[in-house]
């Protein structure tokens, strides 16, 4: 489903909307290691962030969505899809030849998304969760272990 949202870069000084971040992130110390570095792009309802994506340049040919995060109320009503078209559209606009995405292997949910959404996998990250993390994290009873990194080639 198409949906016609208006999303928006956040300007350098603008309030970086942890609260999202950490939806889709385990920790602000994380969320810091690209934040600064990255473009932060945002949906808002009743002025507030309500969904946010944030793109991070590897280098002249690739950009990597790092953070896509939906309001737990907003959720399961296409706005994820919706980003992840933004993003992809950003991404061609701004020359980039290929966008990646990265997400744990027990996130079905995610992985669905994204390989109905174009991204193909093209490699495994094994014991990325259990390295560089304190704690081990859970999603659908499953222990993340390995990063699943996904891309999909722009046109
Ligand atoms: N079970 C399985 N798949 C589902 C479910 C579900 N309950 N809900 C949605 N999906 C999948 C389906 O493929 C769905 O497509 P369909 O409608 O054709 O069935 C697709 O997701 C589209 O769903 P949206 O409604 O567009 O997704 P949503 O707005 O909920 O956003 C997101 C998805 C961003 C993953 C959101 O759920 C979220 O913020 N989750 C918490 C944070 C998170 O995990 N972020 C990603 C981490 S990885 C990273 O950030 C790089």
């Amino acid at each position: 489903m198409q949906m016609n949202l208006e999303i928006r870069r956040l300007r350098k000084d603008g309030r970086i909307p942890y609260d999202l971040l950490l939806l889709a992130d385990e920790t602000i110390e994380a969320i810091d290691r690209y934040i600064l570095q990255s473009e932060v792009y945002i949906l808002e309802r009743d002025h507030k962030a309500a969904a946010v994506y944030v793109l991070y340049t590897l280098d002249a040919d690739c950009v990597e969505i790092k953070n896509i995060a939906v309001d737990e109320k907003l959720q399961g009503q296409g706005i994820g899809r919706s980003l992840l078209e933004d993003a992809t559209r950003r991404a061609t606009i701004d020359g980039y030849k290929t966008i990646i995405i990265g997400t744990g292997d027990g996130s079905i949910r995610q992985l669905d998304l994204y390989q109905k959404e174009g991204f193909e996998i093209f490699d495994i990250r094994k014991g990325f969760f259990i390295d560089n993390y304190p704690a081990p994290i859970y999603e659908n009873g499953i222990q993340l272990r390995d990063m699943i990194m996904l891309r999909k080639q722009l046109t």
